[in-house]
């Protein structure tokens, strides 16, 4: 493994505002490489889609180089690679699309662990067709979502389950193998939010025992956008609202409109990005984004190690997330302490820490943190030991003040 920090960083612009960010999970920064790419894109000939010229060209080389890109990063068929403005776009698009086929009586299983992005659309779907929605719980004392929360709900009657891959508080991964394999053997689908574990874990979607997945590229070096996963052949026998002249062909008749060339040659450049974070990666672009993302696991799995050893010393935290497999996020307060206060005074010292329920709201709730929910570090590969001591030195300062 060659993962060297110091490199990584001097490729990532914002880094030289001196502040320390711990807000990864709510969207990563974004390397030169990106910002060129995107930049390169939109202003060199562009027309729509064709064969014909140049510019033409050139944006159905955006297109499919995105595809390739995706498909190369989840290990999945670039046919089955749908663009989105957002995961929640995408998840309320298909999920009106989805729920055509569910009846009266159906059932649907969702999870407390999940963002609501993976929990209101599905719910609301349910609601308009009449289905009953069934809640997987989280076990409140150590933040995991047991494979029994979800599979003891499962009945003949069950036509779909929801379920994050990593919960963006937390940290928790839940085990959507085991998860997937007894959902599919019930005969219903499986879909897992891979928005926060995408950044953390090698995703290989072919091996998933899951039917939809999907990312969002502002979590991991690339711009604003999301896409959604799913064999080519599933999504064929989706039946969604489209225009009259719009192609009916998958996966472009899931992108409504004229797609963002631009930003799809953003994520590729932000995939190309990723399978460089190990200097020694070769071999095919897949292959290095397995060793680059392995190195970053482990990279980060000792940083967070350091980050939570000396979280603990603190005096009146609370850590929720306790989780055996957690992405390397950590969920916390401290007795007596608004963590709006301390988000604020911690940032006029350059250090990123933001307390919210960051729309895990079910999680908040059931763990008793209402709506306010609590403070959340999240690491990325630039994150550094320099950028906890910070953090840690931070906090020591807003507890002594007496908050
Ligand atoms: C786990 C998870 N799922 C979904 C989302 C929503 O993603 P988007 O902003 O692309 O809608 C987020 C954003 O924070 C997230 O962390």
């Amino acid at each position: 493994m060659s993962f060297d920090v110091d490199l990584i960083r001097k490729d990532f612009p914002s880094l030289s505002s001196g502040i320390a960010y711990f807000d990864g999970p709510g969207g990563s920064q974004t390397p030169s490489v990106v910002g060129d790419a995107i930049a390169k894109a939109i202003t060199q000939p562009l027309s729509n889609r064709g064969l014909n010229t140049i510019s033409e060209k050139n944006a159905e080389d955006y297109v499919i180089g995105y595809r390739s890109a995706v498909a190369d990063l989840l290990n999945c068929d670039p046919k089955g690679v749908v663009y989105g403005r957002s995961w929640t776009q995408l998840i309320y698009d298909f999920s009106r699309s989805i729920s055509k086929r569910w009846n009266a009586g159906d059932e649907i299983i969702l999870s407390e662990l999940d963002h609501d992005s993976n929990i209101r659309p599905w719910l609301q779907a349910a609601e308009a067709r009449g289905v009953t929605v069934k809640w997987a719980r989280v076990d409140k004392q150590t933040g995991e979502l047991p494979v029994t929360a979800v599979t003891s709900l499962l009945t003949s009657k069950t036509r779909f389950v929801a379920v994050t891959g990593a919960c963006n508080t937390l940290g928790t991964k839940p085990d959507i193998y085991e998860i997937g394999i007894a959902v599919q053997k019930a005969g219903a689908l499986f879909l897992v939010d891979g928005v926060h574990l995408t950044p953390h874990t090698v995703i290989d979607f072919k091996d998933m025992p899951a039917d939809f997945f999907g990312f969002s590229s502002y979590k991991f070096f690339g711009p604003h956008c999301a896409s959604f996963i799913a064999d080519p052949d599933l999504l064929a026998t989706i039946n969604n609202d489209k225009l009259l002249p719009s192609t009916t062909v998958v996966p472009e008749r899931f992108e409504f409109g004229t797609l963002p060339y631009e930003l799809m040659a953003g994520v590729t450049a932000s995939i190309d990005y990723v399978s460089t974070l190990d200097q020694d990666a070769t071999g095919s672009r897949r292959e290095k984004i397995v060793k680059s993302i392995h190195s970053v696991e482990l990279y980060e799995k000792e940083l967070f190690t350091y980050l939570e050893e000396n979280l603990k010393s603190l005096p009146g935290i609370t850590l929720y997330g306790k989780a055996k497999d957690r992405t390397p996020t950590c969920y916390f307060n401290f007795a007596g302490v608004n963590g709006a206060d301390l988000y604020k005074f911690i940032a006029s010292l350059k250090v990123n820490l933001p307390a919210h329920n960051f729309y895990a709201l079910e999680l908040s709730r059931a763990l008793g943190l209402g709506d306010t929910g609590a403070i959340r570090a999240g690491l990325a590969p630039y994150s550094t030991k320099d950028d906890v001591n910070r953090l840690i030195a931070g906090i020591k300062q807003f507890l002594a003040k007496g908050a």
